[in-house]
């Protein structure tokens, strides 16, 4: 299989100027029990191996943000990180924060991830931290990819934020930091919390000496955050209360993280509880996600293999399915949107940062492309019978 990687680190200039892009999707996640909030956990819940060398931190990408500090301790004076070019915007706000320059890779053709055989041989000097993202949740061969990196002093940091991942369950990657979320349209959403595990070190000498700036924790705002959040899942008050300005529900720019909050340990034992009756409903979430795929035709539509793949081993988050063309994915978009068909981010990350269209297509054409062709279908629970249907009605439809 043919792969191309590029590496081009962005202007900068550029970085001081984000583009920000909104785009607003109805959240995919479970509701939050408030009660799991407030309930104190047990104490023999705080023991390893339910906790295991996880720190809790305010959001997914507060929890990136930590592990780019910490990776980039070690690493002096190497200041910049290689992030995929087509991925969550809130992966540079983290790079940002941590005084991290982006570089960007290329993705592999016809996969959700970055081109991981070549991006040794293609480093920049300076670069050596690298982030990998499961987007989706779909699984990457990183076992493979940790020797290596092993063997050239690069710190990976394993982005499993879109996954099943987390506190609770096994870890099973071979990088050296992990980081997940539980935010917004995650499978097992707790709002507003994050994650990180270091391989090397426990978490308090990993992370209790780490510099970062920090802001304290409000017990009264999470919960606050939690039932609007909640609210939010309904499909009829979902309008009103997304317009609420400080929740950011659904939405998907490019802002500043300027400090980390720690959160307290007993969010952690609600996260792995949550996880853990998440994995728990896995056989559930994976026939959903192939009945979904079930719908695509294809001989118009392509799912990228790796997450075809981990679709069939363990389900998706959302299921990503690439158009023929851009008008295509437009199309589709423009009429499928309340069915729960969205873009994710609709441009590749150095365009989030003020890199033309037309540079972008240049430097990073898989990725471009990916961004403009790409679709994703939501796989969550109430996506039942009538949803597919009308989704395989659209989709026959699409020219
Ligand atoms: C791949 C990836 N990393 C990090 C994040 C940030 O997580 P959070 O929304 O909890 O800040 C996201 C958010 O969706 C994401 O998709």
């Amino acid at each position: 299989m043919e792969h191309r990687l590029a590496v081009t680190k962005t202007a900068p200039e550029s970085i001081m100027r984000p583009v920000t892009v909104f785009s607003r999707q109805t959240p995919a996640g479970e509701r939050v029990l408030l009660r799991q909030l407030l309930v104190t956990p047990r104490a023999d819940e705080f023991t390893t191996p339910l906790l295991g060398g996880w720190s809790a931190f305010g959001s997914g990408t507060m929890a990136l943000a930590a592990a780019l500090f910490f990776a980039a301790d070690r690493h002096q004076p190497g200041k910049s990180v290689i992030l995929p070019a087509y991925s969550c915007p809130d992966i540079v706000a983290a790079a940002l924060c941590a005084g991290l320059e982006p570089a960007f890779a290329d993705l592999a053709k016809e996969q959700t991830g970055m081109n991981l055989a070549a991006l040794h041989s293609s480093r920049t000097p300076g670069s050596s931290v690298a982030v990998l993202v499961e987007l989706f949740g779909t699984r990457h061969e990183i076992p493979a990819h940790g020797e290596t990196a092993a063997a050239s002093r690069m710190t990976l940091v394993h982005d499993r934020a879109q996954s099943l991942a987390g506190p609770g369950v096994e870890v099973d990657s071979a990088a050296d930091l992990v980081v997940v979320s539980r935010g917004r349209g995650k499978p097992a959403t707790l709002l507003g919390g994050g994650a990180t595990w270091a391989r090397q070190t426990d978490e308090f000498s990993a992370f209790a000496n780490a510099r970062f700036p920090v802001s304290p924790w409000s017990a009264a705002s999470t919960a606050l955050r939690a039932a609007l959040y909640n609210l939010a899942t309904q499909p009829l008050a979902f309008g009103t209360v997304a317009q609420l300005p400080f929740l950011h529900i659904g939405e998907t720019r490019l802002r500043t993280l300027p400090a980390i909050t720690r959160l307290p340990r007993p969010w952690l034992v609600h996260a792995a509880r949550q996880l853990q009756a998440q994995q728990s409903a896995c056989a559930a979430r994976r026939a959903r996600t192939l009945a979904m795929a079930e719908l695509i035709p294809a001989n118009r539509f392509r799912i990228p293999s790796d997450a075809l793949q981990t679709a069939a081993d363990e389900g998706l988050n959302r299921l990503p399915v690439l158009c023929s063309d851009a008008e295509q994915a437009e199309w589709l978009i423009s009429r499928g949107a309340a069915l729960g068909i969205s873009p994710m981010y609709g441009r590749t990350l150095p365009e989030f940062l003020g890199m033309s269209a037309a540079d972008a297509a240049l430097a990073f054409p898989v990725a471009y492309r990916f961004s403009r062709t790409l679709v994703t279908l939501p796989t969550h629970a109430r996506c039942g019978p009538p949803t597919r249907q009308r989704l395989r009605e659209l989709l026959r439809d699409a020219q």
